[in-house]
Parts: C-alpha cells; sequence; structure tokens
C-alpha cells in the first residue's frame, strides 16, 4: 500500500475561522519506507499524521492510495482501503475501554467480520507480536496493567487490523526507558516484515536517528528539511533553527570535530561512534 500526498494543504476552523495548519505538503510511503516526521511543537506533525491515515481530509490537494484518490476514512467506499492504514495516537491507552485486554483488541477485528477462532487467533497473535502473553494478560481488566503494557495493549489493538502501513504518533513519550525499549523493539518487527511501511512521527532524535530511512523536519506547517537521519544530523544549526536538537551522540561527536578531531560529521550510532573515535585515538576497533 503506497500514500501519496500532492500539495496537501489543511486548516483547522476556529469559531467559522480557518487556521492554516500545513501548506504544500509532498510525500510518499511505500512498502519498506520508514519515514520519521519530527518538528517543534504545534508544527503540525499530528495533523499531517492523522491526514495520512485518513482521519482529516485536506483542504487542498489530493490524497492517493496506490495511486489512487481518495477521501477520509469515514466515507463509505474508502473505507477498506483506509483498513490497510493503522493508526497509533498520541496516548492511545486513554482509548482503552474494554473489560479485558482480550476484548479490548479484538474490537477492531471484530468490526471487520471476524468472530470465533479466527477473531481468537487474530487477538493472540497480536498480543504476541507486543510481547504480552495471551493466557497470562486476555482476562485482565486493561486498567490493571502499568502504563507501559497498556501502551502495548493500545498498540496490539492496531496491529490486530493487520495494517500494511503502521502511522504512530508520539508512540514513546510518557513512557520509562524499559516501555520504551519495548514500543521501539515492536516497531522494529513490525517493519521487518515484508512488504510494511512505518510513517514514526516523534520529537526523540536518537530514536530517529536508529531507526528511520527518511526523515521530514516540519516547520510552521511546511517541509523544512527531508533526507536521510544522516544528511538532516549532519545540519546540526538548521535544525536547531527548526526547534530540534541533533541527537545527544551527533552532539558529541560535533563538539570533538570542532575541537579538531578527525571524526566523521554524521555518525549515528554508538558502534559508529566506537569505531570512529577508537581509529582516531589509534586503538583496536570493536568491544569496549
Ligand atoms: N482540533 C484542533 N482544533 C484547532 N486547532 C488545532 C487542533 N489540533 C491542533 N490544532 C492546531 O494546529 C497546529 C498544529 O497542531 P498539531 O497537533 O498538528 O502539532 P504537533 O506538531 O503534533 O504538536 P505537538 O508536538 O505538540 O504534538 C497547532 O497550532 C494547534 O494549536
Ligand atoms: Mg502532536
Amino acid at each position: 500500500m503506497e500514500i501519496g500526498l500532492t500539495e496537501v494543504s489543511f486548516a483547522y476552523q476556529i469559531g467559522g475561522r480557518p487556521l492554516p495548519v500545513l501548506a504544500g505538503i509532498n510525500l510518499h510511503v511505500g512498502p519498506g519506507d520508514f519515514l520519521a516526521i519530527a518538528g517543534a511543537g504545534g508544527s503540525g506533525k499530528s495533523t499531517l499524521a492523522m491526514l495520512m491515515a485518513g482521519l482529516l481530509e485536506p483542504a487542498s490537494g489530493q490524497v492517493t492510495l496506490d495511486g489512487q484518490p481518495v477521501r477520509g476514512r469515514g466515507k463509505g467506499k474508502n473505507a477498506a482501503a483506509w483498513q490497510k492504514v493503522g493508526m497509533v495516537f498520541q496516548q492511545p491507552e486513554q482509548q482503552l475501554f474494554a473489560e479485558t485486554v482480550a476484548e479490548d483488541v479484538a474490537f477492531g477485528p471484530r468490526n471487520l467480520g471476524l468472530d470465533g477462532e479466527r477473531l481468537a487467533a487474530r487477538v493472540q497473535k497480536a498480543l504476541a507480536a507486543v510481547g504480552l502473553d495471551a493466557e497470562e494478560y486476555g482476562g485482565r481488566s486493561p486498567f490493571t496493567l502499568s502504563g507501559g503494557q497498556q501502551r502495548r495493549v493500545a498498540i496490539a489493538g492496531v496491529l490486530a487490523l493487520e495494517p500494511e502501513v503502521l502511522v504512530l504518533d508520539e508512540p514513546t513519550a510518557g513512557l520509562d526507558p524499559a516501555g520504551r525499549e519495548q514500543v521501539l523493539e515492536l516497531i522494529s518487527a513490525f517493519y521487518r516484515r515484508p512488504g510494511k511501511a512505518v510513517v514514526l512521527v516523534s520529537h526523540n532524535m536518537a530514536e530517529v536517528a536508529v531507526l528511520a530511512r527518511r526523515v521530514l523536519i516540519l516547520h510552521q506547517g511546511r517541509v523544512a528539511l527531508e533526507g536521510s537521519p544522516r544528511e538532516i544530523f549532519r545540519r546540526g544549526e538548521d535544525l536547531r533553527s527548526y526547534g530540534l536538537i541533533p541527537p545527544p551522540l551527533t552532539r558529541l561527536m560535533q563538539a570533538l570535530r570542532r575541537r579538531g578531531a578527525p571524526l566523521p560529521p554524521d555518525v549515528l550510532t554508538l558502534a559508529e561512534a566506537r569505531d570512529a573515535i577508537m581509529a582516531w585515538i589509534g586503538g583496536p576497533a570493536g568491544g569496549y
């Protein structure tokens, strides 16, 4: 499934007046893509995510699915096409409602017409994908779980719809480090499956650096920068002017470079930093 946006603009209506939020957005996401959307608070990230998931419709411009122009998700004949796009909202655990974890995860696929063993299997598979054992957790009330576990149940509810494109709005915000790791790992596991695509809205540049293949920086509702994480994080000064700072590792390497160290300007991972520093100080590469 490929999502395309062409010259998309969007405005919220406030007291009958339009508040422009996005303008001139062009982008494509298809199988194998991992697109991160970053930008300062209020730059339009969540709005863009909702347009990409068919939850809002553009004021002008066009949204396509596999090249076919579509209206929003709620509009009759488009519903089937949008089923392939799953959206995980900011703080999705606030939308948990059922008496048991299994019932919550079953809600979406049941609405798609699944029942009986097929439904049970779908629920079990989705819970396994987020690292929760259906036997152990299926019968529990979602409200007795930890914050991180609740977040994973909410994500399981979207995975149970078996989307091809997963759009996630700040999925690790507010989680402790272990919860954050678990959510990032399940996103990576989803992405590793053939034909899948991920759109990740994130403030966390370290997360973006490690996961994303392509990064789009929004600034006041427009695309300010677009490129690979390496291309984007090399431009530390530009990022700062858009209200973002590069990941700590990139900043450290850039600070050392300013003091004359012969290090690359676009290190992304701990392993790359280690090898570059070892090459510089003349030690053996590999290991710590
Ligand atoms: N439902 C709404 N009604 C009116 N204005 C809205 C609504 N939702 C968002 N806005 C406005 O649209 C602009 C973009 O909001 P959006 O939520 O897309 O930004 P964001 O980049 O996701 O911000 P954050 O990082 O804080 O989540 C902001 O100025 C916001 O005030
Ligand atoms: Mg937001």
